[in-house]
């Protein structure tokens, strides 16, 4: 698909699905339909960034859940996850978990534009910003010696920000136990290498990302979405050192917007069509050189469609 295919397709953007009859809650770009021990993960084609729902971004949500769930695939051997089935591509039926309160980030490289990120932190003097320490004389987009954790609090609710931890803060707090924390951590590292590994061979570095895990009865498992342009950054290998990297993923929104004064503060301006068609355009680059399969969207009117898979999944 070009750009003007994705461009054209904006208007057809899936906002969000209602099926009545079951019960759902609405994250930011999910709605989350409840089916006792299973839940039923609709990706919409909502884009959330700067803390809000944005606008929407054209086949954002298959392309995401496709790719979250060839990625479950890929390290399926590594550790257990969430995924039971793809009813339809914008759907994921999965276990039904107990998150854990604390996202798991780990970073392969040192960067970002935010107060909070890793750079302007390190910019600032910190040197063990998570209780990590970091080594002198780093550039920025430097790769770090070696991939690290900097996990956070899970935020609820709107508004909620997300709380910097240290591993020391996750155990003395009690927010998960050492001995899970400790399988967590090697996870979350092992995940992150077969990430960058896949990633490279097809054109990407994987940057950084954001796991979730969650407890089955007393099952440790991967839940939320894996190495997506949402959860992730990726960079073309091509442009790396030279210059700025070429961004695919949410952080050529967040330069778009900065370029034109928009840094996080007050009321972003609107999501202009050209710019949702252009991300869409990179994440299904992202897409089709991770899987190798070229992107086609699903048949028919997106909302329709979906809502019928939704109520066949819940039904059978
Ligand atoms: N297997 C699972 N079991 C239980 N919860 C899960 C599972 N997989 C994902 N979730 C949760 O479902 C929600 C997905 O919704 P979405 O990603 O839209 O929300 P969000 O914007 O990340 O956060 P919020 O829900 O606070 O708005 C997340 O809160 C995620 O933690
Ligand atoms: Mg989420």
């Amino acid at each position: 698909m070009t750009k003007e295919d994705f461009l054209k397709a904006v208007p057809e953007a899936l906002e969000a699905t209602d099926v009545p009859e079951l019960p759902v809650t609405r994250g930011k770009v999910r709605d989350v339909y409840d089916l006792g021990d299973r839940l039923l993960l609709v990706a919409t084609d909502r884009l959330s960034a700067f803390d809000r729902v944005l606008g929407r971004v054209p086949y954002r949500g298959q392309i995401l859940n496709r790719l979250s769930a060839w990625w479950f695939a890929a390290t399926r051997d590594l550790i257990e996850n969430h995924l039971i089935a793809v009813p339809d591509p914008n759907l994921s039926l999965v276990e039904k978990a107990r998150p854990l309160p604390v996202e798991v980030v780990v970073r392969g490289y040192i960067t970002g534009t935010t107060k909070t990120s890793l750079w302007k932190l390190y910019q600032a003097g910190e040197r063990r910003p998570y209780g990590v320490p970091l080594p002198e004389g780093l550039r920025k987009n430097d790769p770090l010696p070696e991939p690290i954790l900097t996990p956070t609090t899970k935020a609820t609710g709107p508004g909620g920000r997300d709380e910097r931890l240290t591993r020391e803060e996750i155990l003395a707090r009690g927010l998960v136990p050492q001995a899970l924390w400790e399988r967590i951590e090697a996870a979350a590292l092992a995940l992150f290498r077969r990430g960058q590994a896949l990633a490279e061979r097809a054109g990407f570095l994987l940057v950084d990302t954001k796991y979730e895990f969650g407890l089955v009865g007393d099952r440790l498992i991967l839940i939320d979405e894996l190495h997506t342009p949402d959860s992730s950054r990726y960079w073309s290998r091509a442009s790396y050192r030279r210059g700025e990297p070429e961004h695919f993923d949410k952080e050529y929104l967040r330069l778009w917007y900065a370029e034109r004064g928009f840094t996080g503060e007050g009321t972003p301006p609107p999501l202009p069509p050209e710019l949702a068609a252009e991300l869409a355009w990179r994440y299904a680059r992202v897409f089709e050189g991770l899987t190798g399969e070229p992107f086609r969207p699903a048949p028919g009117p997106q909302r329709a469609r979906v809502e019928r898979a939704i109520r066949e999944v819940a039904g059978g």
